[in-house]
């Protein structure tokens, strides 16, 4: 399982529920990856998303203690033909990736603040799209040169979008651990 975020240099990740900032090239990393794969997120990111609905060509799963509030949403997607599901907590989330059958490098959590903190040490990648710049966050991602288990093994060259700096970085972990399963 792989996380992928974008974050500012002070580790920021978003705002009043939004991303930091909206560059072209990290949409588009983030489609290539992700694309035919089971994306995993919190019910805010979902929500966040454009219209509040899944992304298409990924099996979307979300994360909520409350999955009768997503109700209407499950409805709306399967008229849609979108694939999302609803998880309560780590197991179900356990079974529910097992069911989809996916290879672990297909797998991505998606965000936010809380998810990732939640299935970061699950993961045993980290795709890292870091601004080069400090933005006004009100959430935040765990600073991966802090996390012991987890080290760079790849800095991106700098590159430039409309004035902005970004690097395409890539962490890894030392030190997975399996998704608890209750069955
Ligand atoms: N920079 C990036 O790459 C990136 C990517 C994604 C999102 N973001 C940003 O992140 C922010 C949203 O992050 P957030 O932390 O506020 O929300 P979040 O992580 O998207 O969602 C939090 C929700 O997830 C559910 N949840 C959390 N822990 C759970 C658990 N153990 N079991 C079951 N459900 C659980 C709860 O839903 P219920 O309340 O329904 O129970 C909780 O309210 C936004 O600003 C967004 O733009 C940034």
């Amino acid at each position: 399982m792989n996380l992928i975020f974008s974050a500012d240099a002070n580790w920021g990740i978003g705002k009043d529920n939004q991303l930091l900032f909206r560059v072209s090239p990290d949409m588009r990393h983030f489609k290539a990856k992700t694309l035919g794969g089971a994306v995993i997120m919190g019910r805010k990111t979902l929500e966040s998303l454009p219209g509040g609905k899944p992304l298409p060509g990924r099996v979307n799963i979300v994360l909520t203690r409350n999955p009768d509030s997503l109700e209407p949403c499950l409805r709306q997607s399967r008229e849609e033909g979108l694939q999302l599901w609803s998880c309560r907590d780590l197991s179900e989330l356990a079974l529910c990736l097992e069911q989809q059958g996916l290879p672990q490098e297909r797998v991505w959590v998606i965000g936010g603040a809380e998810i990732y903190r939640l299935l970061l040490p699950y993961c045993s990648q980290a795709w890292v799209t870091r601004f080069l710049a400090a933005a006004a966050a009100d959430c935040f991602m765990a600073d991966l040169d802090e996390e012991p288990d987890w080290r760079l093994v790849e800095e991106g060259e700098r590159q430039e979008w409309e004035g902005l700096g970004f690097r395409f970085d890539l962490y890894r972990n030392e030190k997975p651990r399996e998704l608890p399963c209750n069955s």
